[in-house]
């Protein structure tokens, strides 16, 4: 059986990434390449550690689409067939998503369509949700198009807010009750049906 084989786009600490890792949920896919825009995001140690492929394709200082064509070079040499943004803080063209319909999802750090879109990534996002006060916040999963976090909703998780929550704070209960049980659950879900397709296309030849 073919699984899919999966590239996940980080920028930071990675502990999304790592939850993919970690996760025994995600059966139909292997992680076979971790790509970050910066050489120093410590997620490309956590993907050193467990053995994945690493590659970094910088953004700094080159037009969008050098960027994207450097991303899509190491996607076409690993031949992959699903990507996912894992704290992945770059906005991708509408050149680069109509390329893989249905096969990039994001995690953000909120119940879209609350906190989402240009200028709301990290940390500004739960100090977003403090400043307007909402009680409940979460994370979503979503298929990755033209607009940004405007793709379609695979899956969400509601997260309560406390009283005295710091936005530090607030991120790391979002990440825990949430975002890494969402991610790994997601991953599968989209590798299952890209892995059936697959499958499919092999049983025919
Ligand atoms: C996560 O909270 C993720 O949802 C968010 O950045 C953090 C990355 O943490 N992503 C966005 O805001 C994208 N719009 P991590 O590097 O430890 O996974």
């Amino acid at each position: 059986m073919l699984r899919t084989r999966i590239a996940v786009f980080v920028s930071g600490g990675g502990t999304n990434l790592q939850a993919l890792i970690d996760s025994e949920e995600l059966r139909s896919g292997e992680i076979v390449l971790v790509v970050s825009d910066k050489e120093e995001a410590y997620a490309l140690k956590r993907a050193e550690k467990a053995g994945i492929k690493t590659a970094v394709v910088k953004k700094k200082g080159v037009s969008q689409a050098d960027f994207e064509a450097g991303l899509i070079s190491a996607l076409d040499e690993n031949r992959i067939d699903f990507i996912i943004l894992a704290g992945f803080m770059c906005i991708l063209s509408a050149d680069f998503t109509s390329r893989y319909p249905r096969r990039i999802i994001n995690v953000h750090p909120s119940l879209i369509p609350s906190f989402c879109g240009k200028g709301f990534y990290g940390l500004h996002v739960h100090e977003a949700a403090l400043a307007y006060g909402v009680k409940v916040t979460g994370a979503t999963v979503h298929y990755v198009n033209e607009i940004p976090d405007g793709g379609e909703i695979i899956l969400q998780k509601a997260v309560c807010i406390e009283d005295g929550d710091t936005p530090e704070v607030l991120q790391r209960r979002v990440m825990e009750q949430a975002e890494w049980k969402l991610l790994p659950k997601a991953a599968e879900i989209v590798s299952k049906r890209i892995a059936d397709e697959k499958n499919n296309v092999e049983r025919k030849n």
